[in-house]
C-alpha cells in the first residue's frame, strides 16, 4: 500500500450540540495525512475532546501508524497485549462471557501513572446489535460549572491515584481470578498496582489552557492532607457532579469506527447490556505529560 501523503484532504467536523464530542469525516486514516489535515484533526480533538471517524477499516499496522501520528505510544500496564502487537490491547468479550465488561466504571486511562496517556484510540472491530455504548464525561465544563468558592478550594488540592481497586493484589480482578471467573482478556494483577501517585485535582490542559477536574472513582483513592471521610465527601460530590447528564455524551459504535479521546479532560465508562453478543475493540494510547 502506498504511504504517499496526498496533496489535499478536506475534513468535515460535526460537533455535538454541546460542543463536547465531534464526528470527523472526509478522511482515510489508513494513509498518512497532509500536515495541514493532521493539524486540523488535532485542533478538532482539542476543541471537542472526543472525536470519532466512521468507516475506517484499519489494519493493525494502520491503527499503530495513525496513533503514532498523534504522538508516541503510551505505556499500557496490567493487560496482556495482542500477540506480536505490544501497543494494541484487544478488548474482547465473548457472547457467553459472564465477567463484567471491561471498563465499566468512570475513569481516565492510567491516571495512576506519573505521565498518564494524553489520548486513547479505540477501534471497533465487532459491535453488538444492542448495548456496548461508551459514555464520556466532559471534565472541563464540569469544572467551569462549579461556583468560584468551590473552584478556589479545589484548585490547590492534590488527589492521590492508584490502580489498586481494579488491578491490585486485593483488587477486583484479583478477587475475580481467585473465584476462577472466566474472562477472555488477560488481566495482570500486580503489587505494582498498589502504588499511589499524586496529581493536581484540577489540571490545566497543555494545549487549550483550560482547567478540568482530574479525579475518578476507579483510580482516585483520596485527597492529600484530608481525612478519608473528608476525601470521600468531596470526591463523592465531584463524581456525581462530573457525570451529570449535562456533561455526558453517550457514544454509539458502528463497526470500523475509530474514536480518540483526551484523557486529560474527560472520563469514560464502558456500558454493558450486550450479553449474548460478541464485542471486539482494539485500543492504543498516546503518551502524555505530567499533569500540572
Ligand atoms: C475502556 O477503554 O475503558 C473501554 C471502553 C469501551 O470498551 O467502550
Amino acid at each position: 500500500m502506498s504511504q504517499a501523503v496526498r496533496a489535499s484532504a478536506p475534513i468535515h467536523v460535526k460537533p455535538n450540540p454541546s460542543g463536547f464530542g465531534a464526528e470527523i469525516t472526509g478522511l482515510d486514516l489508513s494513509h498518512p495525512l497532509p500536515p495541514a489535515t493532521l493539524a486540523a484533526v488535532k485542533q478538532a480533538w482539542a476543541d471537542h475532546a472526543v472525536v470519532w471517524f466512521p468507516d475506517q477499516p484499519l489494519t493493525h499496522d494502520e491503527l499503530e501508524a495513525f496513533t503514532l501520528r498523534i504522538g508516541p505510544f503510551g505505556v499500557d500496564p496490567f493487560i496482556k497485549p495482542m500477540e506480536g502487537r505490544p501497543h494494541i490491547l484487544e478488548l474482547r468479550r465473548e457472547p457467553d462471557e459472564k465477567a463484567r465488561n471491561f471498563g465499566a466504571g468512570w475513569h481516565s486511562d492510567w491516571s495512576f501513572q506519573a505521565e498518564p496517556p494524553a489520548a486513547t484510540l479505540l477501534h471497533s472491530k465487532v459491535t453488538p446489535p444492542v448495548g456496548g455504548d461508551t459514555l464520556y464525561a466532559d471534565c472541563t465544563r464540569a469544572y467551569d460549572a462549579l461556583s468560584d468558592v468551590m473552584k478556589r478550594m479545589l484548585d490547590g488540592l492534590v488527589a492521590v491515584h492508584s490502580a489498586a481497586l481494579p488491578y491490585g493484589t486485593k483488587g477486583l480482578f484479583a478477587q475475580e481470578q481467585a473465584q476462577k471467573g472466566d474472562r477472555t482478556m488477560q488481566i495482570i494483577v500486580s503489587p505494582e498496582a498498589d502504588k499511589t501517585y499524586p496529581h493536581p485535582l484540577v489540571r490545566v490542559h497543555p494545549v487549550t489552557g483550560r482547567k478540568a477536574l482530574y479525579v475518578s472513582p476507579v483510580y482516585t483513592v483520596g485527597i492529600e492532607g484530608m481525612t478519608p471521610e473528608e476525601s470521600a465527601a468531596i470526591l463523592g460530590f465531584l463524581y456525581a457532579h462530573m457525570t451529570k447528564e449535562d456533561f455526558v455524551y453517550r457514544h454509539k459504535w458502528r463497526e470500523n469506527m475509530l474514536t480518540m479521546w483526551d484523557n486529560r479532560c474527560t472520563l469514560h465508562f464502558a456500558d454493558g447490556g450486550y450479553d449474548g453478543y460478541l464485542r471486539v475493540m482494539h485500543r492504543t494510547t498516546v503518551a502524555g505529560d505530567r499533569p500540572r
